[in-house]
């Protein structure tokens, strides 16, 4: 039987889904021109912003819909079977706060939203330093040996 919810699929698409998210923002800075990763043959595109903050979109809009898939199994049956562990409850605080950050970023960049520089400032800050800490906290998991965001109710494994 399943001792997580979710199949390694589904974390497969997962992690890929962050990944992206994290190059393409990354790139929203003015990383790549500055330490000419756009000389490297084939990474030309690192330096397009348009293309980056596009892929940005897409991948967030396939992290909301399987966000939003992984929270209807949830509330529909998963709790019942599964707890989430400790360090499963903090990085999905933290996605939760990447993706409201995300959604209000992306309500800033509308022609007519009203932002003054701290909000905008603020709002920029929170959503890059939530990036950091999503990584960290998933250092943290992958090395402290509780890397599932659930298991098994009952099981004494990956309670951390
Ligand atoms: C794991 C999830 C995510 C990661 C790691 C991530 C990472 C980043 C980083 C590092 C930046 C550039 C730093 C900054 O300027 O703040 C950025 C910018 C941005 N992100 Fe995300 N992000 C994530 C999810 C999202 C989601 C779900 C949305 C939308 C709903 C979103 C919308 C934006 C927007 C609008 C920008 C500014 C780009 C621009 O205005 O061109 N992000 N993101």
């Amino acid at each position: 039987m399943n001792r997580t919810p979710v199949s390694p699929w589904i974390g497969r698409v997962f992690i890929l889904l962050v990944a992206v998210l994290a190059v393409t923002g990354m790139l929203q800075m003015p990383l790549a021109k500055r330490y000419y990763v756009t000389m490297v043959p084939g990474l030309g595109w690192t330096g397009d912003y348009y293309l980056t903050h596009v892929l940005h979109y897409v991948a967030a809009i396939g992290l909301m819909a399987l966000s939003g898939y992984l929270v209807g199994r949830w509330f529909a049956g998963w709790r019942n079977r599964f707890r989430l562990s400790r360090s499963g409850i903090v990085r999905l605080a933290i996605v939760t706060a990447l993706i409201l950050t995300g959604a209000a970023r992306m309500y800033k960049n509308l022609p007519d939203a009203a932002f003054g520089p701290l909000e905008t400032m603020l709002l920029d800050l929170g959503h890059l330093g939530l990036a950091g800490a999503l990584g960290i906290a998933a250092l943290a998991a992958r090395f402290s040996g509780s890397r599932a965001y659930a298991s098994l109710r009952g099981s004494t494994r990956n309670r951390r």
